[in-house]
């Protein structure tokens, strides 16, 4: 068996997780204008090699399962699509770099807003100052949505991450978010099924995504909280 991270989803129950995956808290920085700017890591959370997250949004044992999705009804099915990423997605060509974004992905961080949005950005990556905020930004994107690559090319711009699951809080908007699962750690489905491994994965926690497993940024609309 291998020791390697990895994610298992569990029917109509919680995330079980394995392989030692860190687990820490991510918050999501705001500026004066209350834009997106940063990712404030936080404190890791502290757990076994072998974990359940809660999934359904109901535990009082958060992020942790404590068993509450048998008593809240909690419907899990997985409605995501399986289609490898590209295929999901629409590219915009720039004069540098494109983007390519799968709008059902999106996590409602927010960080492609800023600076007049990436998806205008992109046709003015011939100037360094704004290429070089374009794949911040759309780096920052949690859920993996968006992904910068070299003009006409088949190479990705992405960061190397860490493997590991973070706990994703966000004060502007004064909730908490999905659990950002980032460095390519694989994600089982009920059937068996792997989804396509990704480096920037964000997974529903508040129980109320359309896109199961993955977050859609209902957790937003609903004022999600880990804790009260
Ligand atoms: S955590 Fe984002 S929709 Fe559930």
């Amino acid at each position: 068996m291998s020791d390697s991270p990895s994610i298992k989803v569990t029917q109509d129950g919680p995330y079980l997780v394995s392989g030692g995956a860190v687990l820490l808290r991510q918050t999501i920085g705001i500026n004066a204008d209350e834009e997106a700017v940063e990712w404030d890591e936080g404190a890791e959370v502290a757990a076994p090699t072998k974990y359940a997250l809660c999934r359904c949004g109901h535990s009082s044992n958060k992020p942790f399962c404590d068993g509450s999705h048998q008593t809240s009804g909690f419907d899990g099915e997985e409605t995501a699509s399986r289609q490898p990423y590209e295929l999901q997605a629409e590219r915009m060509s720039g004069p540098e770099l494109d983007l390519t974004d799968a709008e059902e992905l999106c996590a409602f961080a927010r960080f492609c807003d800023r600076n007049g949005k990436v998806w205008n950005q992109v046709d003015h990556t011939d100037e360094e100052d704004v290429a070089e905020t374009f794949v911040t930004q759309v780096n920052q994107c949690p859920s993996g949505r968006l992904r910068a690559w070299k003009a006409d090319s088949d190479e990705a711009i992405e960061e190397d991450l860490p493997q590991d699951l973070c706990l994703v809080e966000d004060p502007g908007e004064e909730c908490s978010g999905p659990i950002w699962v980032r460095g390519g750690i694989p994600i089982e489905a009920v059937d068996g099924e792997t989804y396509e491994v990704r480096n920037r994965v964000a997974l529903c926690r508040c129980g109320a995504s359309d896109n199961k497993p993955f977050c859609d940024g209902t957790h937003a609309k609903i004022g999600f909280k880990e804790r009260d």
